[in-house]
């Protein structure tokens, strides 16, 4: 492999593709359990010294932003909001110059309380998790009795300001697929910008099926029963969500098709783990060490150095049509979606 370019400000692959959007994940910790991320009792997680402090984190971000282009940064878990220090995080990255737009995807427990610290503090706008409507199947689903939290989340992000507010449904065969309608229902009475998802394999348990998946083109179907779906005419660039007006728009709704429609092509992300690894992909089998180098003493320029070399060994696309495919060695839940 050639040695990758060190143009400042750019972070490529040898596919074209630049990186501008960095996802990192706070916690591997969640405080639901659902059935198709983590088993009951949960996982063995990283150990205290593994974790990157605020300040390692603050300083990663920073090298992003100021060496390698990146002007977005999205936080992610395991759950986000459990982290003591994401306020202090926040608004630390919402000092650097130029300043990235901020966002978080969180399942919403204790976001009513925390939207307008966070707003204050900087953040832009939040992606809410939220599969199902119905409490009980709520519960069953996330083995917690949480619905009316993940609700009273979402409004207290619209009432701070964090917009838009997005909702994110995985949809699964016998569990909610029945559900697509009534989500959307949902979304445009609130005024939030609902996405269903295809379920990636990335669950602990390795159950994920390609044969039962619910697919990007059942989604549009059961969505087309209740509803006339127009092509957005708003450029996708590298979103994962492919997306629609819904009864002529304003309104819309988004599909992430990762599995049936791929967006690889595309791809802007690079990612950061919560004990500090850089991730090229989504489904990445190597990680690149930078809590090692930060705590070795790396300059700024090392630690930039590395995670350009990072990506340039970025593979082109996920390839889980491949028969070679083998799911990550970490759970979804570790890597932060
Ligand atoms: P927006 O910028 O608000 O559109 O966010 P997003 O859709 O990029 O991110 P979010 O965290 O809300 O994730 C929504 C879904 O997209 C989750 O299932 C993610 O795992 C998935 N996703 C995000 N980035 C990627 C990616 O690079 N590849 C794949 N395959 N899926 C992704
Ligand atoms: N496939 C697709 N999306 C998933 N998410 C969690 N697990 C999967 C999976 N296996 C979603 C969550 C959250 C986002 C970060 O990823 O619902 O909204
Ligand atoms: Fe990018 Fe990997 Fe996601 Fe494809 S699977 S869009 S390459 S992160």
């Amino acid at each position: 492999m050639t040695a990758a370019p060190t143009t400042p400000g750019v972070l490529a692959d040898r596919y074209g593709r630049v990186a501008k959007d960095l996802r990192v994940s706070l916690t591997d910790k969640c405080n639901l359990r659902c059935t198709y991320c983590m088993p009951a009792e949960g996982l063995p997680w990283l150990a205290g010294p593994q974790l990157l402090g605020d300040d390692e984190i603050v300083r990663l971000i920073r090298v992003a932003v100021e060496r390698l282009g990146v002007t977005e940064v999205r936080f992610t878990g395991g759950e986000p909001l459990i982290r003591p220090g994401l306020p202090g995080i926040v608004a630390a990255v919402a000092d650097l110059r130029p300043r990235p737009r901020i966002s978080l995807t969180t399942n919403g427990i204790g976001l009513e309380r925390l939207a307008p610290t966070l707003r204050a503090a900087g953040l832009d706008r939040v992606n809410v998790s939220l599969d199902t409507l119905d409490r009980a199947r709520f519960a069953t689903l996330t083995r917690r009795d949480r619905l009316a939290d993940v609700l009273a989340g979402l409004a207290g992000a619209a009432a701070a300001g964090l917009s838009p507010v997005k909702l994110n449904s995985v949809l699964m065969r016998g569990v909610n697929e029945d559900e697509a309608p009534a989500l959307l229902r949902f979304a445009l009475e609130h005024g939030y910008e609902l996405r269903i998802i295809e379920q990636m394999p990335l669950d602990a348990q390795h159950g994920w099926d390609r044969a039962t998946m619910v697919t990007a083109d059942e989604i549009l179907a059961a969505l087309g029963s209740e509803f006339d779906l127009t092509p957005d005419p708003a450029e996708r660039g590298a979103a994962p969500a492919e997306t629609w007006l819904v009864d002529g728009g304003p309104a819309r709704v988004g599909v992430i098709g990762s599995v049936t429609r791929p967006f690889c092509g595309d791809c802007d992300r690079t990612r950061l783990t919560a004990d500090g690894q850089v991730r090229a992909c989504l489904f990445a089998t190597e990680e690149s060490d930078l809590r090692g180098a930060l705590r070795a003493g790396a300059d700024d320029e090392e630690l930039a150095r590395r995670w350009r070399t990072a990506m340039w060994g970025k593979r082109a696309g996920h390839g889980i049509d491949d028969p070679t495919f083998l799911q990550p060695a970490r759970p979804m839940s570790a890597i932060g979606g």
